[in-house]
């Protein structure tokens, strides 16, 4: 009978997954400290938004085209799956037995991605009671741009309350179980003896993602170029 080989490590997560989720922090970030900083950051703020557009929008597609631990197909689970899992959390040792999200991680992933869309999306439409507007202000009634800067602010709160909950249960994966799910973010690769090698992913396919972002980058542009007033933007 062949034996699987235990030692070193396996390709679990693909090159787009990580280099947007750390672009997604630096962008949430950045778009964080330039309205909270003094000063005139409001062009930083909206080329963070876009940047935040761009990179969960290709997630999104990603979660149907990327590889195998990317694909939503691989991490949604079901109510009762999710259930199950939570149950067991902190009575299972080290659980990578899913090579990818496990079923509450994957529900996060989902709810932090529809945040970011709608947050993105929202600031589009938004105004500051003052001079700034978003790039597509001149679409929507004031009303309605006021509605929508509303949620965007509220949003934004929520948003950061689920960032802090998502890095808490990674310190938690780390400290309590001791499964160290951080490392792999960054490096792609999980210990063999977690990872059965039928799991394991054979590449990236990383050009196909940076198609995808430079198209959904091209679309953003072209709607955002052709905005009533955009003149006032900034591209
Ligand atoms: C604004 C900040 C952040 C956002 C918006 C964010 C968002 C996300 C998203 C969308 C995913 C899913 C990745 C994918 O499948 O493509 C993810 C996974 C992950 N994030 Fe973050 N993240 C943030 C900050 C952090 C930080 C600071 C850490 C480290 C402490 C972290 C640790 C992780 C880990 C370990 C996973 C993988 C979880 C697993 O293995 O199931 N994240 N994050």
């Amino acid at each position: 009978m062949k034996t699987e080989n235990l030692t070193g490590t396996r390709r679990v997560w693909d090159l787009p997954v990580r280099v947007i989720h750390w672009s997604l922090l630096a962008a949430v970030a950045g778009a964080w400290a330039s309205r909270e900083i003094e000063g005139d950051w409001f062009r930083v703020h909206t080329w963070c938004g876009y940047a935040v557009l761009v990179l969960s929008a290709t997630r999104l597609v990603w979660g149907f085209v990327g590889t195998r631990h990317a694909r939503f197909a691989s991490f949604v689970r079901g109510p009762a799956a999710v259930f199950r899992y939570a149950r067991n959390l902190f009575t299972r040792q080290p659980d990578s037995a899913t090579a990818g999200h496990n079923p509450l991680g994957g529900l996060m992933v989902l709810a932090l991605l529809a945040m970011l869309l709608a947050q993105a999306i929202t600031g589009l439409f938004a105004n500051d009671q003052i001079m700034e507007t978003g790039p597509l202000f001149g679409y929507v009634t004031a009303a309605l741009s006021d509605r929508l800067t509303t949620f965007h602010k509220q949003l934004f709160d929520l948003l950061l309350a689920a960032v802090a909950l998502h890095v808490v249960a990674a310190l938690a994966y780390l400290f309590l179980k001791h499964d160290n799910l951080i490392l792999p973010m960054i490096t792609g690769r999980k210990p063999a003896a977690r990872v059965p090698a039928t799991d394991e992913i054979p590449g990236s396919r990383t050009w196909l993602a940076v198609v995808i972002a430079l198209v959904l980058g091209g679309i953003l542009y072209a709607i955002v170029r052709n905005a009533p007033e955009a003149s006032l933007f900034v591209f």
